[in-house]
């Protein structure tokens, strides 16, 4: 079976073709044009996915190697993400399919984050999670604790209740002045700081929730009062600022994480979405996991940030138990 998937929630633009759970193609145009606002411009957004969607599927099927004939059903990414940008990938998905005359499948970008842990990219074979299993899904939207009891029936657990914890790195990179998305840039910077030089307050919300809005304000208020001092106190301090808020994020997320573990009994733990990618968090997770006897699953770091082949994975899924989406569905654009 050949599935076309199609992402288009936030700033890039993604088409994949899956020979079942095999990718064969996952393109992505990343917009750059936000760059120099410091973060995503909706209106921005959607237009360069309606410059970019046609020919990143034109791509995406050449690279499989096959014609749009043979595909079997056109997956897409309904929601959650930015509503206009939404739009553009379920119009494409919509008039695409009705000219073939097949089948769309619409997919929840969250749950196919974590679906990509099934994907099979040729390189190794079959290390996937076992049903149940417990997901950390962070990115720059959303920062949850999933219980995932099948393809289909996923439990959140907890989730934060004002930031994500990829906009606590980008947030606190715009405050140290560095480029967007800060994320990677906290990241490479930690590596050479030291996670204890400043200590910021790791706020603990009850039972499995979050809360990083607390942790930019007292970033924010400290650096604000150390510049007072030494207007260079960002530039001499970048690496140990870095590692530090860094080291406070990954302590929060974490400490939730174990919390899970114990109440499910749930012994498998798999990390998906964008701040999957940060050195420090893998490597904490799976010094954690190893000290508890947890088996972990991190992605490949090409599978961390969006892609339409996890949009494929979860279609794939959809597909064998025959849930389609009809002609007149239409994105939303929070949680469900
Ligand atoms: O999943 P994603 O690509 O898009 C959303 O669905 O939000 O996640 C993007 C987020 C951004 O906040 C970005 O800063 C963060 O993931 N990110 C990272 C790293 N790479 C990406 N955060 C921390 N460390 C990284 N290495
Ligand atoms: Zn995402």
């Amino acid at each position: 079976m050949y599935i076309l998937g199609i992402e288009s929630s936030c700033d890039d633009t993604s088409a994949a073709v899956l020979q079942d759970t095999r990718i064969l193609s996952n393109v992505i145009a990343s917009q750059d044009v936000h760059q120099k606002f410091g973060g995503v411009v909706p209106e921005l957004a959607s237009r360069a996915h309606q410059q970019n969607i046609i020919p990143v599927v034109e791509v995406a099927l050449h690279k499989a190697k096959i014609e749009k004939k043979q595909l079997d059903a056109v997956a897409f990414t309904r929601g959650p993400g930015l509503l206009g940008s939404l739009l553009v990938g379920t119009s494409f998905a919509k008039s695409f399919a009705l000219g073939l005359g097949i089948p769309i499948i619409e997919v929840d970008h969250l749950q196919a984050h974590i679906l990509m842990h099934f994907i099979d990219d040729g390189t190794e074979g079959g290390h996937h999670p076992e049903f149940p299993f417990l997901c950390l899904t962070v990115s720059g939207g959303h920062t949850q604790i999933v219980q995932v009891n099948s393809a289909s029936e996923m439990v959140v657990l907890g989730k934060t209740i004002d930031d994500a914890a990829g906009e606590a790195f980008d947030k606190a990179a715009k405050i140290m002045g560095l480029p967007y998305p800060g994320g990677p840039e906290i990241d490479k910077l930690a590596k050479s700081g030291n996670p204890l030089a400043f200590s910021f307050p790791a706020s603990s919300m009850k039972g499995l929730d979050y809360s990083f809005s607390g942790l930019k304000t007292s970033f924010l208020y400290f650096l604000r009062d150390r510049l007072k001092e030494d207007d260079q106190f960002i530039e001499k301090h970048k690496a140990d600022l870095a590692a530090s808020v860094q080291h406070t994020i990954i302590k929060m997320l974490l400490n939730k994480v174990k919390r899970a573990i114990t109440e499910t009994g749930i012994r498998q733990i798999a990390l998906a979405g964008g701040v999957s990618a940060n050195s420090g968090l893998r490597l904490a997770l799976l010094k954690m996991a190893a000290e508890n006897g947890w088996e972990t699953f991190i992605p490949k770091f090409q599978y961390t940030t969006d892609n339409a082949a996890m949009i494929g994975i979860a279609g794939y899924f959809k597909y064998l138990e025959g849930d389609f989406a009809g002609q007149d569905v239409v994105p939303y654009s929070k949680s469900r």
